[in-house]
């Protein structure tokens, strides 16, 4: 079954998953009503790799997330779009834990990998990161070299036990990251000196070296330029034949480029959900449209 047969034949299965709007195209923004919980079009997901539900997250007594219920399903390419401050990335942080290096942060809800609980209290949360790997809006290399960028996580994850199995854990790596042909005669220089986009792709090639399940990506265009940019969102259509991908974006072309599905939300809610192609051309909320036509954002 395709990424889109399965998400379409589970939202069949959920009554509340559809409740269709007539998009209102005239009205203002404050009058528009987010129905707390309900998300329109498409969230669920037959056999999904995440199956999260009434999720609410808390910075201090500030809720930041509003009863958001989502699947994910297996080697989907899903984007999150939304205004600033609308809770894209603690949403995407929830993920793989990374929230919890924020004191003030706590996270409510069902949020289940592979059926699994993430956040367990014996969830072992290294081995979870590997698992859901990364990429960080601004190319974060360490001061290392090439090499060992990419070495580092299998490097500590115990993944190769010889030089050759490392050496070739990296080749591949920067392989599927579309830089090896860039870098492979100077593997023991600096990544710091690397171009941007150079950079981010040495980020994603880190992130593949462990052999991650699933790779949460947060803007991770915005500091480069359109040309990086195009092998990056190429690397994410090549990718989501072996990973599932979180995208964050202010693009919505890239959303419309890159993703099977794009989710919209609004001041912590999840609004709707659908088909990318549905979202931009037919939206169901006036929410998303309004947002989409550029009425607000
Ligand atoms: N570390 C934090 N401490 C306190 N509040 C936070 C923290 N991080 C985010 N918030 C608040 O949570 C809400 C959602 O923020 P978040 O960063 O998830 O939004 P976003 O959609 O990713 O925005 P942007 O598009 O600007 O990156 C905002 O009101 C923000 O101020
Ligand atoms: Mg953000």
């Amino acid at each position: 079954m395709s990424v889109n047969e399965t998400i379409s034949s589970a939202a069949e299965q959920h009554e509340n998953s559809v409740p269709v709007q007539d998009v209102v195209t005239e009205k203002k923004r404050e009058d528009m009503p987010v129905q707390e919980g309900k998300t329109v079009g498409l969230p669920y997901a037959d056999d999904p790799k995440f199956k999260l539900r009434n999720v609410e997250v808390f910075y201090g007594e500030d809720r930041a997330i509003k009863d958001i219920s989502l699947d994910i399903a297996r080697n989907e390419v899903i984007s999150f779009i939304g205004p600033s401050g609308c809770g894209k990335s603690t949403f995407l942080r929830c993920l793989n834990r990374m929230n919890d290096s924020i004191d003030i942060c706590r996270v409510k809800g069902q949020l289940m990998l592979d059926d699994e609980d993430i956040y367990h209290s014996r969830r072992d949360v290294v081995e979870l990161r590997a698992r859901v790997g990364m990429v960080f809006q601004k190319p974060n290399p360490f001061p290392k070299s090439i090499y060992d960028n990419v070495a580092y996580g299998p490097r500590i994850h115990g993944l190769a036990n010889r030089k050759s199995d490392l050496d070739d854990i990296v080749e591949n790596s920067l392989r599927k990251a579309g830089l090896w042909d860039e870098v492979k005669d100077r593997l023991d220089a600096t990544a710091t000196g690397m171009s941007g986009g150079q950079q981010q792709r040495l980020c994603i090639a880190r992130a593949i070296a462990v052999s991650p399940e699933v790779i949460l990506m947060d803007e991770p265009c915005s500091a480069l330029d359109p040309i990086a940019t195009a092998k990056v969102e190429e690397l994410i259509s090549e990718m989501s034949e072996s990973y599932t991908i979180v995208i964050v974006t202010h693009s919505m072309q890239q959303a419309a480029r890159v993703s099977h599905r794009t989710a919209y939300f609004h001041l912590g809610h999840l609004v709707e959900v659908n088909e990318t192609s549905k979202v931009f051309t037919a939206p169901q909320h006036e929410l998303t449209e309004s947002y989409i036509t550029g009425r607000f954002g």
